[in-house]
Formats: C-alpha cells, structure tokens, sequence
C-alpha cells in the first residue's frame, strides 16, 4: 500500500469500525437496519456525526434524506456522492455503508491532496434504498425523483400495519413534505454512487474498481392464491382447495420461464394464513422479484409466469390476484459522465452492467448520473456472507477521490 493508500485506509477503517456494530443481529451475523427503525436512527446518527466531525453542512430533507455539504448547499451545479445505510433483512456490511463511508473517506482524501473544490460537493445517504420494510425500494430517492407521489407513500404498511408517515414520525421526522423535490435535483450536477459488486465479474478480470453501464428493468409482483382453510388430517386430498400447491408449482414455473428467457426471478418471501402446522391455508402470498436485461424478456418472464400461475389456480380451486407493487425501468447510464469516469480512471476500466437497483438508477431520470463499482471476491450480496478486501475498500475510496476531484475541483 502506498502512502497515499495507507492514509485513505486509515480514516476508511476509522468509519468503518464504528458503523459495524450498528444494527447486526448476533445470531446470524446480517444486518437489519430497516428504515426509520431503532437501527437506522443510529446510522443516521452516525452519519450527521461524521458531516458534523468535518464541519460540513448537515440537513435532512423534506424526504427523509440526509446530505453533508462541502460548500453552499443552496448552489447550483454541485458534485453529489453517497449511497444508503439501510439493509435487507440479514444483510452484509457493505451493500450501501461501502458508499456512503468511501464517501467521507474520499472527502478526507480530497482535503489531505489540497484539492480546490470549485464546485459544491454532497454526501447523501438516501432513505429505504432496500424496502425491506415498507415494501418498495429506493423510497426516498423515488420520492425526490416525484416517481411516487406522497399519497402513494402514505399508502405504505409494514407488517405490523404501521404506515410509512406514521414510521417516520415516530423517527422524529415530520412527513408532511414528502414529495417531489425538483429544486434540489436540479442543482445536482452529478451524482455518483460508489458500491459493492454484487456479482463476480471484477473478481474474474482481476480489476478492483469497474464503472456501471446500466442497470436491469426490474420489479415486484405480490401473488395472493386464496383457498380455504381446513383440517390437515381430516379434509380429503380431492376435497381440498389448497393454495400452497399453486403457490409451489408457480415457483417452479418462475426458474423455468426465466431460463426460458436469459432472464432471473425469485421468490424470496412469502407469508401464509394462518400459518399452522395442522391447517390447510386459507391464503399463500408470495413476492416476486423479476429482472432482465431487457424489457422485452422482463415482459416475457413475467406474463409467463403470470399465466402458468393462473392455470395452476385453476386446477387447484384457488382465486389468484397478482399486483405489481414497483417497477423500474432499464438504466442505461449518461455517456458523458460514464466516458468522463473511464477519462479519469484509466480507459481501460471494465464497464460492467448489473442486475441490482440502486438510487442511482433512480435518479437518472432527473439527473447524470454514474456509479462505481467495488470487486466482491465471491459476488454474494444480500447475506452476511458479502465481503469486500481491504486493499480493495482503500482502491474504491481512491477511485472515487479520483473522480471528485476531476468533477468537482476543475
Ligand atoms: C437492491 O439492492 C435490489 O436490487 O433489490
Ligand atoms: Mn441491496
Ligand atoms: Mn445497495
């Protein structure tokens, strides 16, 4: 490691030692930092201390976003980097932390070179990236994107019944603004998120940082098969209307309609009524995640499923409901920015696409947008089991120091 790498190291491995602890199940060594929980008001708290320990300008915005600003918050023309604190449920360290403490370490970074900013300069950590929670992902750069409306947000229900407005509050953060915020977008210049690989393609070229091309068109689908509830040992196989056998051949058919397709879809949740060992369900709700490269192959594997779903019911004697619950279009990352990434890292910087949403792919509607990414020596994300070197942490952090600096101080 050189010097440079060393100093970069130690105020990432400073950060990193703090926010590790925060929100890790003991048990399974993952991370449950769902939005607006006890968790991720510790992120948060974590997060405005590090804004705060650089003199950097805190605010939360209307939706639930936090931003430290180097410079005029109120500017036009500013340089934006970050990423999310929160998780899925068991989740690994980095999808999201990796970001957003690259972020502050390359700011470190930044200032120990003497770089003169001659643009204003933000790190975010975006609200709900992960829905793990409330349902939908990227919540709080959809709402700033005006890509779900405050009555669509207030629709949202955790598990409990808790309402997304209601959850925030309880946070100590008031909702009534959510919504649209096309004035802070529009003073953006670019963003750029930092983040985990979350696949093995860096691993296999050898590359430590590669830039993001695009992002898949990608959603979620809630399934209801609703049957009837009755004794597990007394009602007859051919009395019975059972949704958990539709619900079965429903997921076989996903794998098989998304090879059909090049394509990948999962049932990853499901939750059942009444949930006993010695009852029949009267209901089986699973959730579909679906992703392709395209969208047309998305369509495929989707109304694939779709109707071999609806003839299992059929067969069955189950009613079925399917309701798209989010959807996001392809991302094909601004050329510009991405040609500039590859300008200042070297043009022989892999470019790589992904399967994985982000706030960056959000917030491309609205603004250029690009996005790093950090090899993943085993490509595994969304478990415990994800891990990145720490030479590569330190590579990420230059990278992006590197990229700010040619953006933001020029
Ligand atoms: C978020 O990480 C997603 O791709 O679902
Ligand atoms: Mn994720
Ligand atoms: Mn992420």
């Amino acid at each position: 490691m050189s010097i440079d790498a060393s100093t970069a190291g130690a105020s990432f491995h400073e950060m990193w030692a703090e926010l590790r602890p925060v929100g890790r199940d003991a048990g399974s060594g993952g991370y449950r930092r769902y939005a607006w929980t006890g968790a991720d008001t510790d992120c948060r708290a974590w997060f405005r201390a590090q804004a705060e320990a650089r003199g950097l300008t805190y605010e939360t915005d209307r939706n639930g976003n936090q931003w430290a600003w180097l410079g005029d918050p109120s500017a036009e023309d500013a340089v934006v980097t970050g990423s999310h604190l929160d998780s899925v449920p068991d989740g690994g360290a980095f999808d999201g932390p990796l970001g957003v403490v690259s972020s502050f370490a390359a700011l470190d970074e930044l200032r120990r070179r003497g770089a003169q900013f001659t643009k204003p300069l933000a790190i975010t950590n975006f609200g709900d990236e992960e829905g793990a929670r409330f349902g939908l992902a990227c919540v709080g750069s959809r709402l700033a994107a005006g890509l779900l409306t405050k009555e669509q947000a207030y629709a949202l229900r955790d598990a409990d019944g808790i309402s997304l407005p209601q959850a925030m509050e309880a946070a100590g953060h008031d909702p009534d603004g959510i919504g649209a915020d096309p004035e802070r977008l529009a003073r953006i210049a670019a963003f750029v998120e930092l983040h985990v690989e979350q696949g093995r393609a860096l691993d296999l070229s050898g590359d430590r940082v590669g830039i993001a091309s695009a992002i898949w068109p990608h959603g979620r689908w809630r399934y209801d098969f609703h049957g009837e509830a009755n004794h597990a040992g007394t009602t007859r196989l051919v009395d019975r209307r059972d949704p958990m056998l539709a619900y079965a051949e429903t997921v076989l058919a996903a794998r098989r309609e998304a090879e059909l397709a090049g394509a990948v879809a999962t049932f990853g949740k499901i939750s059942v009524e009444p949930n006993g060992v010695n009852a029949i369900p009267s209901l089986v709700r699973g959730w579909l995640d679906a992703r392709a490269a395209d969208g047309v192959s998305l369509d495929q594997v989707v109304e694939g499923i779709r109707k071999a779903a609806g003839e299992y019911a059929d067969r069955h004697g189950i009613d079925l409901a399917v309701t798209r619950e989010s959807f996001t279009p392809v991302v094909e990352f601004e050329h510009a920015l991405r040609d500039e990434l590859a300008r200042i890292l070297g043009k022989q910087t892999p470019v790589l696409g992904t399967g994985a949403g982000h706030d960056a792919g959000i917030l491309a509607a609205s603004v250029p947008t690009a996005m790093l990414f950090v090899r993943n020596p085993t490509g595994v994300s969304h478990s415990p089991a994800e891990s990145v070197e720490e030479d590569d942490c330190v590579a990420g952090v230059l990278a992006l120091a590197d990229v700010l600096e040619g953006l933001a101080c020029r």
